[in-house]
């Protein structure tokens, strides 16, 4: 069957992931259009990944002919109109994490995509990373028999755009950036189950300045079959992107570390040119990675979407898991507001962005 063939909405930090992705499926996918409204953007991203058309407004991008899939990489805050744009113009559609910013959003991208038949894919990588999937492989296998404890940290040293700390465009802080990966990750190592409770501790420890939403969290989601899921993100970690697993059962447990894990505890005294993402500098120690992109699952996961298009697979992350993930997001900042435990189903209404729960509780 053909390549499915791709257009990208972004040109900056994940547009260059997700054309790395495709580039390593060439089997699967091809990058046949960008968009990007800053000028010359587009055209730089183009001339360096070899992609055919660059336009400055993502709406001539979804007129392309060309383009069945477009994979979205702008502000949070654009994600749902991008989407029911795309939709409409026929095109099936990658959303980057977070789905979206309200929990009516993501009733609004699903729907405009089921009403025109096509798919809508929720890009959590994490669903991807092979160290992970191994650890689930591993789960699902008995090895720890009844797994009752999940625990997923992001942290890194803090957003590389000025919009992730603008809640306006992002939602929310370290949460809704990075805590979103980690409540997705631990529903989808229990087997997807209800959640019945969220219980979320949020403040702003040292970007005081600059944040306006959340730098530190600790978010303890409680699942319908007793599990717990720990999700641990910070804005404050300095030295290079950490992202990590640990997992408990009654038989046993497992640990992983993505990316020092698998690294190359470094020193050097002059530096060389990059370690891993968010590492500020790599004089003196430093743990370069190797197979960045590989380790967190981007390839396979667009691999697993292109499938998808062409019905070969289906979704394992879509539409509906955005949803979940959105909505334990809003009761992670009213709990933090409030204080307390916050069951679901929780759908408080008039909700403009997930941080006005816990600002204005
Ligand atoms: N899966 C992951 O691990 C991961 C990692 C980083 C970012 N992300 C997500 O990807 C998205 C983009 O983040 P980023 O780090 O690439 O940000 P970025 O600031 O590096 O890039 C954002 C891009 O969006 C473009 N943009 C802004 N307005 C636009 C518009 N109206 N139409 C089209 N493009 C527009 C900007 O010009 C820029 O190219 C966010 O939702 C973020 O949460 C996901």
């Amino acid at each position: 069957m053909s390549k499915v063939r791709v257009g990208i909405v972004g040109s900056r930090f994940q547009a260059d992931c997700i054309a790395g992705a495709v580039k390593a499926v060439p089997e699967e996918a091809e990058l046949v259009a960008v968009a990007s409204p800053t000028k010359g953007n587009a055209a730089d991203f183009a001339e360096r990944h070899g992609i055919a058309n660059a336009y400055t407004d993502y709406r001539d991008l979804l007129r392309d002919k060309q383009v069945e899939l477009i994979s979205i990489t702008a502000p949070n805050n654009l994600h749902a109109q991008i989407t029911i744009d795309a939709a409409k113009a026929g095109k099936h559609v990658v959303c980057e994490k977070p789905l979206c910013i309200t929990l009516d959003e993501a009733d609004a991208m699903i729907d405009a995509c089921k009403t025109a038949g096509v798919l809508l894919l929720y890009a959590e990588e994490l669903f991807f990373a092979p160290k992970y999937v191994k650890a689930k492989q591993m789960a699902d296998e008995g090895a720890f028999g009844r797994v009752h404890l999940v625990k997923q940290g992001e942290k890194h040293s803090g957003p590389h755009s000025p919009w992730f700390w603008d809640v306006q465009q992002s939602g929310g802080g370290a949460v809704m950036d990075l805590g979103c990966h980690g409540i997705a990750f631990c529903w989808w190592f229990l087997g997807k189950p209800k959640v019945k409770s969220v219980y979320s501790q949020m403040s702003q420890q040292v970007k005081r300045e600059r944040a306006q939403g959340e730098d530190e969290a600790i978010t303890i989601i409680e699942f319908e079959n007793g599990a717990l899921g720990v999700v641990e993100n910070s804005w404050n970690r300095p030295g290079g992107m950490d992202d990590s697993i640990e997992v408990f059962g009654d038989k046993g447990q497992t640990y992983a570390d993505m990316l020092m894990g698998n690294a190359l505890p470094t020193y050097s005294e002059v530096g060389f040119g990059y370690a891993v993402e968010k590492a500020a500098t790599t004089k003196g120690w430093s743990y370069p990675v190797f197979e960045e992109h590989w380790n967190y699952g981007f390839p396979q996961e667009m691999r697993h979407f292109a499938r998808c298009v062409r019905g070969k697979e289906t979704p394992i992350a879509d539409g509906e898991t955005g949803r979940v993930v959105q909505e334990v997001l809003y009761a992670a900042y009213a709990s933090a507001g409030q204080g307390k435990k916050i069951a679901l189903p929780f759908r408080p209404k008039g909700v403009k962005k997930p941080i006005d729960l816990w600002k204005n509780p």
